[in-house]
């Protein structure tokens, strides 16, 4: 097919997504060195962006000083969030970590800025959570290549918008939406640590695929999407997962 890549090419990319893990663990500490740093912001700035707005920033964080603040700051939400959960989710919930602020090689805020090339957006009209799916998107851009290059990578969401607006001089309408730990890691999961611990299993993708209406998971016998069904569970659309 025109436009497809090589059989090597195509394979690769699968093995980007299907082994990027979250991790929070194992983090050596070396550092990264400028130019992979730098290739690695830029594949997460051609991510797709509501009406090219591309409307993140990166600050990139070294100093020990700011992220110990950060640390406290992400240490006091967790704290706080314990009280959410109960019975089984309550008592694992302590042991669980949730961040590499300290250890990571280096650590980036992912900021929004709903300003960014003014009032109208082509595509935001409508909808102006776009500019956050935009910066997801560079987001995960950066998981990928991070993967890719060998390095794990963490995102990190417990902390209160103000401590990190205090802490980085963000401005008052910049909207920080993760911390994220990068470097070089002693190992990669096989499976996500939440599914390694019994916090949650991969949902099975058959249910939560729907044909022409929401609700039906069933193609219909003789339309257009007869035999879907097998292609699906080839795919790994069944509880058995990973491809
Ligand atoms: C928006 C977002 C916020 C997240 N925040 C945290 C976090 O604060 N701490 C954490 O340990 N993991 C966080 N994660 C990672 C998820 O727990 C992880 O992606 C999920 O368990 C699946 O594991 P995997 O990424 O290894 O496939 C976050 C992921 C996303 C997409």
């Amino acid at each position: 097919m025109r436009g497809r890549f090589s059989d090597a090419a195509r394979r690769a990319v699968y093995e980007a997504i299907f082994r990027r893990r979250d991790i929070r663990e194992g983090y050596t500490g070396e550092p990264i060195d400028h130019r992979t740093l730098a290739r690695l912001l830029n594949a997460a700035h051609h991510a797709a962006s509501v009406g090219f707005m591309q409307p993140w920033n990166f600050v990139l964080i070294r100093d020990a000083g700011l992220r110990e603040d950060l640390w406290r700051a992400v240490d006091k939400e967790r704290r706080s969030a314990a009280v959410i959960f109960e019975g089984e989710q309550a008592k694992r919930f302590p042991a669980l970590k949730v961040e590499a602020i300290r250890e990571a090689s280096v650590v980036i805020c992912v900021t929004v800025d709903p300003s960014r090339r003014g009032p109208h957006v082509l595509g935001r009209s409508a909808d102006e959570d776009t500019d956050l799916y935009s910066t997801a998107c560079a987001i995960q851009n950066l998981w990928l290549a991070a993967r890719a290059e060998g390095f794990g990578m963490g995102w990190v969401s417990f902390y209160r918008k103000a401590d990190l607006r205090r802490i980085l001089d963000l401005p008052p309408h910049i909207n920080p939406i993760g911390l994220i730990c990068l470097g070089p890691v002693a190992a990669f999961p096989e499976a996500p640590v939440l599914e390694q611990v019994g916090w949650g299993s991969r949902i099975p993708l058959e249910d939560l695929v729907y044909y022409e209406r929401w609700g039906r998971k069933e193609p219909a016998p003789d339309g257009p999407w007869e035999g879907f069904g097998e292609a699906a569970r080839a795919a790994g659309f069944t509880s058995e997962g990973e491809p």
